[in-house]
């Protein structure tokens, strides 16, 4: 920051054209400004994303293909098909909404992609009681080549926040000399200086660690590389992979105690409903829940089929995620293809998933009494020789009676069994 300041105010050896030296000053300002308020308050919004965040992004469905158009869609849908009711919130645009900077360094939308811009866009998803969420990148270009904050961040901090922006995805491409944890900690004193709260989602897909790191910089941070929607194996695009379900669900086992109430491991956005089986969008989002995982949807939410809409919005399921405790799952026990996992939840309840990760249909069996479940991390036990439980199958949304009865059930291939035990009143 400082360098910047002092390489701006070096005397010019020719006379600035006036636009020119508007956009010096514009910058010395900002940088001073933020630099003043950063030191002072160095920290990130507090008493945000307490549960992980839920909403919507366009970039699985529509990449590159995003316009205005399509985000008040998506956010008509959100606030009238029961996602809104269910607790989704964030309407958030990714890359390719940003145009060129004004004559003052400001950052203007695509022209064509938002007529009407952010600030308007902001105010539409507001009145519908959602929030709107931006995207921009460490570098001097996003991902997709458009204008992304170096050299910017209390720029671009401060647009946003005039705009109304309530959460900010921040991406890791062209990041060349940058270390991650100073990038992302002069765009987290930006967003603070800029005043208002905004949810910071880090987006450097885990290359740097940023679960050791990131707890007081941002509210969430991406642990792997780009998700797509396959529930195993990996898209080898020779420079960069992308990676399936089951590929991501390994990479989060070793980090879950790095998560908590406004800080969230991230295993990227979800994937139901754009193209997997309704068992494996069942068990991805399943698996989500189980990892306390932000939940943000990634597909056409104005043309989905109820079947989709309905896992999106199963109120049991979605409490697992959301719960207050914040702990992650873990896997408890692993039987062929099955992982059997067990989240602890507030109030002494435990959700238990059994996971095939195979593609043939498995049988399982769960001797309650014979098992005890503890966690070190949450310093949680269950000892059901000791202690009963209701058992609830949170997708058929039946009660299956105790743990006093051994389990048997059937996972289909690529499936879950999801179960809340809740300790049984006498
Ligand atoms: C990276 C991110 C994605 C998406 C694209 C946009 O690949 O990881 O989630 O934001 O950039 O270009």
């Amino acid at each position: 920051m400082l360098v910047r300041v002092f390489e701006d105010m070096t005397p010019s050896p020719k006379p600035l054209h006036y636009s020119q030296t508007m956009k010096h000053l514009t910058q010395i300002i900002f940088a001073l400004a933020g630099f003043a308020c950063a030191s002072l308050h160095a920290q990130k919004f507090d008493g945000l994303a307490l549960t992980p965040p839920m909403g919507w992004n366009s970039w699985n469905k529509f990449q590159c293909d995003v316009d205005e158009t399509i985000i008040r869609a998506m956010a008509d849908a959100m606030a009238t098909n029961g996602m809104k009711a269910a607790g989704y919130e964030y309407i958030n645009i990714d890359d390719c909404w940003q145009g060129e900077r004004d004559a003052q360094g400001f950052i203007q939308p695509d022209a064509v992609k938002f007529p009407s811009g952010i600030r308007a866009l902001a105010d539409y998803v507001h009145a519908k009681g959602l929030k709107l969420g931006i995207y921009s990148d460490v570098g001097y270009k996003t991902c997709g080549g458009r204008i992304a904050s170096r050299g910017h961040e209390f720029q671009d901090a401060q647009t946003y926040a005039s705009w109304g922006v309530d959460y900010l995805k921040f991406d890791w491409c062209n990041a060349e000399g940058l270390k991650a944890e100073g990038a992302y900690t002069t765009m987290r004193d930006a967003l603070h200086a800029a005043g208002r709260p905004i949810v910071f989602s880090l987006c450097e897909w885990g290359n740097n660690q940023p679960w050791t790191w990131a707890k007081d910089v941002g509210h969430l941070w991406r642990t792997t590389t780009d998700i797509y929607p396959a529930f195993d194996g990996i898209l080898d695009h020779t420079n960069w992979q992308q990676w399936s379900v089951l590929k991501i669900i390994d990479a989060q086992k070793p980090i879950r105690e790095a998560a908590g109430p406004g800080h969230w491991n991230d295993p990227d956005m979800l994937e139901v409903g754009n193209g997997m089986s309704a068992n494996e969008d069942r068990a991805h989002f399943s698996m989500w829940c189980m990892l306390a995982a932000p939940l943000i949807s990634g597909n056409d939410l104005a043309h989905m089929k109820p079947a989709v809409l309905e896992i999106l919005t199963n109120p049991d399921v979605l409490a697992v995620d959301r719960d207050a405790l914040g702990v992650e799952g873990f896997v408890y026990s692993t039987n062929a293809n099955v992982e059997i996992w067990f989240k602890p939840l507030a109030g002494g309840d435990w959700a238990m998933c059994a996971l095939n990760r195979g593609q043939e249909a498995q049988r399982v069996s769960f001797d309650w009494k014979q098992e005890k479940v503890a966690d070190t991390f949450s310093q949680r036990t269950a000892d059901f020789s000791s202690i009963i439980y209701d058992v609830r199958n949170l997708w058929t949304q039946k009660d299956l009676g105790t743990t006093q009865a051994a389990l048997a059930a059937e996972v289909p291939g690529h499936d879950v069994l999801l179960l809340r035990l809740t300790k049984k009143m006498n």
